[in-house]
């Protein structure tokens, strides 16, 4: 009936695989925007957010109505982008583990590679239902491109010889997935979907197979998952990243996974100088079908529905730390108490830090690429003595300077994604403290091992 369809949330799906198989170019196909030809190196370093309108999906789907009548009864999706790089399995597992379905990318002509297994395994823990797409069908040799075509009709109108080797890619590709433990098969001849993992052949630069994706991601989102997962119900929140922004001041960028936000609303979240509490002064959206995390005219709400991602505008939101939950005090709800929980999240992280007080100092934009880098100093066996957020000052590299007297070699800062003030690097410089500083995350983990291994020549 009309009131339980309006409390019906939108789904979540996570776009995941190896680095450059094709996740950012899809969505790009699906909004029509060109956000990956704008990225540092042509990767993804941030989990991205993208809400669809239901009509608009409607639209998209339009080819699939050849083969089928699809029906939609949720408001919309979300589409959570992840990076395919190595370097950050740890917004694989944060974008996996917010998602309720997800598309897993595999570039046809290179098969499972090494962060597509990690997704895979990731999907498997999670128990997350997932689609593949099997991208760039478009790179096979005499393709004819039928641009947003549905993948059959573009398929009827290839050559013999285009269709071969489609056939023995996807053969090949099914047998890949068969030694990992799946059975698979492509969709529309997928009889068992609970059972058997659905391939959508696509390509995101002529969009062929597109508008099967959308399709069937919402037809497995409605009727496989349980009814309970597609209400509104109690708030879950999670803060992907930390901005500023011009006439607002530091914004939170958030995915409301479930339940309702409202302008005014008093929200606890994590802090890195403590836990912060403050009160919500607008919520606010890029336009339908655009990247949240690409600067846009926002729309302001008086409230949002999950699932959607939102940029939120508040007091005292300088020192709020990317990667954490966001919490909303209720009527019934101690502040003190929601403030005990927020900080929980953090603590994983301290244990990283040398309880000797040696070590080097590590800077960085996010908790999520600042987990990387303590991940990658563990590995390497080098203590970290102190981690900060945000851009370096002074008093950053003057605490890192302790270390010149104690164990000189460990008197370096690892700074990803952030930057190091004037007065901090006239001080670095002066003192002889070493600051390694990259915006490509492996960039900077190169250049530390590069260093590692003069210093022991
Ligand atoms: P990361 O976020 O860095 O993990 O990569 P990604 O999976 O998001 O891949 P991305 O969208 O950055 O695409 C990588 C490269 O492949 C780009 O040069 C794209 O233009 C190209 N590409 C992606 N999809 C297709 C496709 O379907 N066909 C063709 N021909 N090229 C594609
Ligand atoms: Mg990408
Ligand atoms: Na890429």
């Amino acid at each position: 009936d009309a009131a339980s369809q309006k409390d019906l949330r939108s789904p979540i799906c996570a776009i995941l695989g190896h680095v450059d198989t094709g996740k950012t170019k899809l969505l790009d196909n699906m909004r029509k925007t060109n956000v990956q030809e704008g990225e540092a190196g042509g990767i993804t370093q941030q989990i991205g957010a993208t809400y669809f309108p239901i009509d608009m999906i409607e639209k998209k789907c339009e080819t699939m109505r050849a083969y089928t009548d699809p029906q939609f009864n949720v408001p919309g999706l979300l589409i959570i982008d992840t990076p395919g790089h190595e370097s950050f399995t740890n917004l694989r597992t944060r974008g996996s583990s917010l998602c309720n379905i997800a598309i897993l990318v595999v570039d046809m002509h290179h098969g499972l590679e090494q962060q597509t297994l990690e997704s895979i395994r990731l999907l498997k823990d999670g128990k997350t239902p997932f689609v593949v797409a099997l991208n760039k069908v478009d790179r096979i040799f005499g393709w004819e491109p039928v641009p947003n075509s549905n993948i059959r009709d573009a398929l009827a109108k290839q050559s013999q010889s285009v269709q071969a080797q489609f056939n023995s890619r996807l053969e090949a590709t099914k047998l890949l997935f068969a030694e990992q433990g799946f059975n698979s098969e492509v969709y529309y001849k997928n009889k068992n979907m609970s059972k058997v993992v659905s391939i959508v052949p696509t390509s995101a630069v002529t969009g062929e197979g597109v508008p099967d994706l959308l399709y069937l991601l919402l037809e497995l989102t409605q009727t496989r998952m349980s009814k309970q997962l597609m209400y509104l119900s109690e708030l879950e929140a999670t803060i992907l990243e930390v901005k500023v922004v011009e006439g607002l001041g530091t914004t939170i960028d958030v995915v409301l996974s479930n339940g309702i936000l409202h302008e005014g609303d008093r929200i606890v979240l994590c802090g890195s100088n403590g836990p912060i509490a403050t009160t919500v002064r607008a919520l606010l959206t890029p336009q339908p079908a655009r990247e949240l995390r690409i600067k846009s005219a926002y729309i302001r709400h008086k409230e949002v529905k999950a699932a959607l991602g939102v940029k939120i505008s508040a007091p005292d939101l300088e020192h709020a730390i990317a990667g954490s939950r966001l919490l909303v005090v209720g009527p019934d709800d101690d502040e003190e108490d929601l403030k005990d929980d927020v900080m929980d999240d953090m603590s994983g992280l301290l244990d990283s830090v040398d309880k000797s007080g040696e070590g080097v100092c590590v800077q960085a934009s996010t908790l999520g690429s600042l987990e990387a880098l303590l991940d990658f100093l563990k590995q390497m066996k080098i203590p970290v003595m102190s981690i900060g957020l945000g851009p370096v000052h002074k008093r950053d590299v003057m605490r890192c300077s302790t270390m010149l007297e104690r164990k000189r070699e460990l008197a370096l800062m690892l700074c990803f994604d952030v930057k190091v003030d004037k007065d901090a690097e006239l001080y670095a410089n002066d003192n002889g403290i070493k600051i390694f500083q990259a915006d490509i995350i492996y960039h900077l983990f190169d250049e530390f091992e590069k260093y590692q291994k003069e210093m022991l020549e």
